[in-house]
């Protein structure tokens, strides 16, 4: 079932927003991000240990601004396709949440 998740404005701080969403009673924490115009969806669970990515509000790139980055034990991310380029979980990747754009509207395409 489609819902709106929040608008592209909600990404002009951080680059990112972090939306939780429930599945089965309990929470199902998804984020999405834009770069280089593109903008994709993920599950917010690190290949690694399954740890959340941020250690704070909508804060998913490293300082560089160029990587997602996981605080828990510093795996970068390619943030178009998700890949872990750099840490623990090398060659692994975030799981995609599917995305689409209405306008100004950023909306999930997917179950949680
Ligand atoms: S949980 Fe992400 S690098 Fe360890």
């Amino acid at each position: 079932m489609s819902r709106v998740l929040c608008t592209l404005k909600d990404l002009d701080v951080t680059g990112a927003k972090e939306i939780v969403l429930e599945r089965d009673g309990g929470r199902f924490p998804v984020f999405v991000v834009r770069f280089a115009d593109q903008i994709m969806g993920y599950v917010n669970s690190c290949p690694h240990a399954r740890l959340p990515l941020n250690w704070r509000e909508d804060a998913f790139f490293d300082v560089t601004g160029t990587f997602l980055f996981c605080t828990s034990h510093g795996a970068q991310f390619d943030p178009v396709t998700g890949n872990c380029i750099r840490g623990p979980c090398k060659g692994q990747r975030l799981i995609p949440f599917a995305i689409r754009i209405d306008g100004e509207t950023i909306i999930s395409e997917q179950d949680a």
